[in-house]
C-alpha cells in the first residue's frame, strides 16, 4: 500500500475533517476515506463505482484518456504481438516473464491438467440442448467445488496454486464440451501435443469420424484473442470475483460468480450482441437508421460493442482486434466478408458524427472479436464462454492477490435509504 502525499479536507456543517491522499505508481491519487464513516457518521455515494477505487492492485493498468492498457507493465499491443495467451497467464499469475525453464514448467503443468473429472460428464445431459453455453458453465464451473476439495482451501498457498492452475486448464475443456452438447456432438477429450488454443479448437471442431487438423491461422488468431480478453483491472465480473471471495468462498465458485456477471450484454455477452445487431443491420445502407436509434434517448437500443466506462478515446484491444480481423479473413479467403465490411462502415459514420465523439464513444473490445469467431466457425451463443476462459486468468489473479492481502476484510457496502421509516403493522382487516 502506498504511503500518504498529502491530505484532503471535507467541510460539512463548519466542521472540517481530513483524509489522507494516496498516490499511485500510474493514474489519479486516491483518497483514503476509509474512517469516514467513523468519524463524520457520513457515507459516500457512488451507486456504479464511477469515482471509487475498491482495492489497490499491481496486476492491470488501464489509461482511458491515453488508450493505455499494461499487464504487469507490459502494454496490450506488445503482449498480442509478441507473447502468447500462456506466458501472459504466468505474467499475470506471478507478476514477471517466465524464464525459458518456468515457462515450459507452467505449460506443462496447465497441459497435464486440461481433463475434467468423468463424472462432471453427466452434469451436461441435464441441461436442454438449446441451453445457453454460459448458463452450462456457470453451472459446471461452480460445480467443481465438488470434485476438488483438495484445492478448495483458500489458506492454503498450494491449494490456491492447484486452484488457479486447474482453473485456466480446464475452461476451455468445459466451454468446448458445452458447446458440443449444444450441437449433438461427442465430446472431444483434450491432447497433450497441442498447444492451449490449438486444444481448444480441436475440442470444438474435431469429430471422432475424421481426422482434425488445426489451422496454424485459427490458433494464432484463437491464442490472440484470448490474451486480449485476460485481464482489465476492476471491471464488473472482476468485482464480483472479488466481492465473493472476500466471504471466504472456494475458488471455483467465485469464478462462477464472475461467468455470471460476465453474460450481460453491457459487459462479456456484448461480442454475441455486437454480431447479432451488425446481421440485423444487414448492409451498409441501413447504418443510418441503426445509429439514428443508438441516439435516441427514448429507444433503448444502444450500439453495441461501443462505448466503455473508462476508455475515452479508444480500446487498444479494439485496435488490435481489427487488424487481426483483417489479417484471419484475408487468409481465410474471406476478407469480404460482409459483416466486416458493415462492421468498418459502422464504425466509420458513428465516429463522424458529433454525438458518439462528444460522448467519447468508441469500439471496444467486443466491436470486431465476433467477426473473427463467426469467420472462425463459432456460433455467437459461444462468444460469451470464450470470454470467459480467456478471463479465467485474470479473474483467478485477481482473486489471488486480494486472498494473499492480509488486511483483506468482508466487502460490505453500505446505501443511502429512501425507504419508508419505522411504522407500526395493521392487521388486515384494517387495511
Ligand atoms: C466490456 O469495464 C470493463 O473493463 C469491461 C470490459 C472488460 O474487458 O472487462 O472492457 C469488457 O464489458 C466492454 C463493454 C461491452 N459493452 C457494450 O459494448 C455494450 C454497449 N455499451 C454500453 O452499454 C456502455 O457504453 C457501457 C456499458 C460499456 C459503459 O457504460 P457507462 O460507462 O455506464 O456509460 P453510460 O451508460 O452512462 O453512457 C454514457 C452516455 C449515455 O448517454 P447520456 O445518458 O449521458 O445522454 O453515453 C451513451 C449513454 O446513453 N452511450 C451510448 C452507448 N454507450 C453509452 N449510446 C449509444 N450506444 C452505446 N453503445
Amino acid at each position: 500500500m502506498s504511503e500518504p502525499t498529502k491530505t484532503a479536507t471535507l467541510t460539512v456543517d463548519g466542521q472540517s475533517y481530513e483524509f489522507p491522499v494516496l498516490s499511485p505508481s500510474a493514474g489519479p491519487d486516491v483518497i483514503d476515506i476509509r474512517k469516514l464513516y467513523g468519524t463524520t457518521g457520513m457515507f459516500t455515494y457512488d451507486p456504479s463505482f464511477t469515482s471509487t477505487a475498491s482495492c489497490d492492485s499491481t496486476i492491470t493498468y488501464i489509461d482511458g484518456e491515453k488508450g493505455e492498457l499494461l499487464h504487469r507493465g507490459y502494454p496490450i499491443d506488445q503482449l498480442a504481438s509478441k507473447s502468447h495467451y500462456l506466458e501472459v497467464c504466468y505474467l499475470l499469475l506471478y507478476g514477471a516473464l517466465p524464464d525459458a525453464a518456468q515457462l515450459e514448467d507452467f505449460e506443462s503443468r496447465v497441459t497435464k491438467h486440461t481433463m475434467v473429472h468423468e463424472q462432471m460428464h453427466r452434469f451436461f445431459t441435464g441441461f436442454r440442448r438449446d441451453a445457453h453455453p454460459m448458463a452450462i458453465m456457470v453451472g459446471v464451473v461452480g460445480a467443481m467445488s465438488a470434485f476438488y476439495h483438495d484445492s478448495t482451501d483458500i489458506n492454503d498457498p498450494w491449494q490456491r496454486e492447484v486452484a488457479s492452475i486447474r482453473l485456466i486448464a480446464k475452461m476451455p475443456t468445459i466451454a468446448a464440451m458445452a458447446y458440443k452438447y449444444t450441437i449433438g456432438q461427442p465430446f472431444v477429450y483434450p491432447r497433450n501435443d497441442l498447444d492451449y488454443a490449438s486444444n481448444f479448437l480441436r475440442m470444438c471442431f474435431a469429430v471422432p469420424a475424421e481426422d482434425y487438423q488445426v489451422n496454424p491461422i485459427l490458433a494464432r488468431a484463437m491464442d490472440r484473442i484470448f490474451t486480449l480478453h485476460a485481464d482489465h483491472e476492476q471491471n464488473a465480473s472482476t468485482s464480483t470475483v472479488r466481492l465473493a471471495s472476500s466471504s471466504g468462498a472456494n475458488p471455483f465458485a467465485c469464478i462462477a460468480a464472475g461467468i455470471a456477471c460476465l453474460w450481460g450484454p453491457a459487459h462479456g455477452g456484448a461480442n454475441q450482441a455486437c454480431l447479432e445487431m451488425l446481421k440485423e443491420i444487414g448492409t451498409p445502407d441501413r447504418i443510418p437508421e441503426f445509429i439514428a436509434r443508438a441516439k435516441d434517448k427514448n429507444d433503448p437500443f444502444r450500439l453495441m460493442g461501443f462505448g466503455h466506462r473508462v476508455y475515452k478515446n479508444f480500446d487498444p484491444r479494439a485496435t488490435v482486434m481489427k487488424e487481426s480481423a483483417d489479417e484471419v479473413l484475408e487468409l481465410l479467403g474471406v476478407e469480404d466478408n460482409p459483416i466486416l465490411a458493415t462492421a468498418k462502415e459502422l464504425e466509420k459514420q458513428a465516429l463522424a458524427d458529433p454525438y458518439f465523439a462528444e460522448k467519447k464513444l468508441f469500439p471496444n473490445v467486443d466491436f470486431y472479436s465476433g467477426v473473427i469467431l463467426e469467420a472462425m466457425g463459432f456460433p455467437t451463443s459461444m462468444f460469451t464462454p470464450i470470454f470467459a476462459l480467456s478471463r479465467t486468468v485474470g479473474w483467478i489473479s485477481q482473486w489471488k492477490e486480494q486472498i494473499e492481502d492480509p488486511g483483506m476484510r468482508i466487502g460490505r457496502p453500505r446505501q443511502l435509504y429512501v425507504g419508508e421509516t419505522a411504522r407500526d403493522y395493521v392487521d388486515v382487516e384494517n387495511r
